[in-house]
């Protein structure tokens, strides 16, 4: 049997956790594994530049660092590749290509570790002979097929660190602070770091907000001696009567989410007239070592995946279903998108603590 592994979308947190797991996991097996570099992209480079056969020594000492040892890409879509001819920019579809050179290569099963993106892709080259074991990946949060993904708790604890360390410094200088976490169109990050973080109000894709309860609350904490608040704003927060914030979009691209805490912190200086910082933590939520609890969920998925090969279970990935990991349908892994349940014990704790939700 010979694996191959590639790594795509934006990267997580234990990624590396998973290679050495399932490298580890089939070379015991007496199986050879082929990290893939960059996505698909290694398979298409010349020579043997964008493959590199993953033995003991090449996984040693990885499974605490963040980022990919493989790389990874989040455009350039195989189904989609994006290329440039009289300087403009086309797709085209490159997929039989990547086949054939699986094949030629000597691939006999694919572990592709992503996210939702990574999992259409892949559903897809399953659909065109490639069999493909999928591991779940984001720091979002937001698979509904799975309890958790790696990635998303190293993510909550940067966060949370970085709301700590903004109390005492919007205390001293008596400011509104707004605070900007990643998680795209659900508020996974921005609930659990606000309220482990003891944020005075939060905002969440989930629930559009009023901008002038957020006023309200401020105000009070001011008139009572409370002179200052921390905002916790989730990139895909939206008003009750208007769209999300983006940066911009690209051809082959996820379009860009961000810039609403600079918004808010300018609305909300102007309405409160209290001196307002805004702050987005942006990728370092993404970077370094993962925590313990994602290191392990990530050990556990890729030695997950290469028992699912061994059993056959292609077209499927791996879940967490505590306390098992289970094969989960790839199809209906990326069905739903998982947000915050609003009936949720955390988001009922934020209530009952105080916390304005926007509402
Ligand atoms: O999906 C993970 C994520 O970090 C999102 O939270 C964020 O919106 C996006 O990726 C950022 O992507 P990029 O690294 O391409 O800027």
């Amino acid at each position: 049997m010979h694996i191959l592994v590639n790594t795509g979308g934006g990267d997580a947190p234990g990624l590396n956790a998973v290679i050495r797991a399932v490298t580890l996991s089939a070379l015991r097996r007496g199986w050879k594994v082929t990290g893939i570099r960059r996505g698909y992209h290694g398979l298409l480079e010349p020579g043997s530049e964008g493959l590199v056969e993953l033995t003991r020594d090449k996984v040693r000492g990885i499974a605490h660092l963040g980022g990919t040892i493989l790389g990874t890409v989040n455009k350039g879509h195989p189904f989609e590749f994006i290329t440039e001819k009289d300087g403009q920019k086309t797709t085209v579809d490159i997929s039989d290509e990547i086949v054939r050179r699986f094949k030629e290569v000597g691939g006999d099963a694919l572990v592709a570790i992503g996210g939702d993106g990574a999992f259409r892709i892949a559903s897809r080259f399953l659909k065109k002979g490639i069999p493909v074991v999928g591991v779940p990946k984001t720091i979002d949060n937001d698979l509904s097929c799975t309890q958790a993904t790696f990635g998303f708790d190293t993510a909550v604890t940067v966060a949370t660190e970085a709301i700590d360390r903004l109390h005492t410094t919007a205390e001293s200088h008596e400011r509104i602070m707004v605070v900007e976490v990643m998680g795209r169109y659900a508020g996974w990050i921005a609930m659990h770091a606000g309220v482990a973080g003891n944020a005075h109000c939060i905002l969440l894709p989930e629930i559009p907000y009023d901008i002038s309860r957020v006023v309200e609350k401020i105000k009070k904490r001011y008139a009572v001696g409370r002179r200052y608040a921390i905002v916790v704003v989730a990139e895909g927060a939206k008003p009750k009567d208007g769209d999300i914030s983006t940066i911009g979009t690209e051809l082959g691209r996820e379009v860009r989410l961000g810039g609403i805490a600079e918004k808010i912190g300018q609305y909300l200086g102007d309405r409160t007239g209290f001196e307002t910082r805004s702050i987005v933590l942006g990728h370092i939520q993404r970077g370094g070592s993962p925590t313990h609890r994602d290191r392990l969920l990530a050990l556990r998925f890729g030695a997950a995946a290469v028992r699912m090969v061994e059993q056959g279970k292609f077209g499927h990935i791996v879940a967490y279903d505590p306390p098992h990991m289970v094969p989960v349908p790839m199809e209906k892994a990326i069905a739903v998108m998982k947000t915050v349940p609003l009936d949720s014990d955390t988001v009922q704790t934020a209530r009952d603590l105080g916390i304005c939700l926007g509402d």
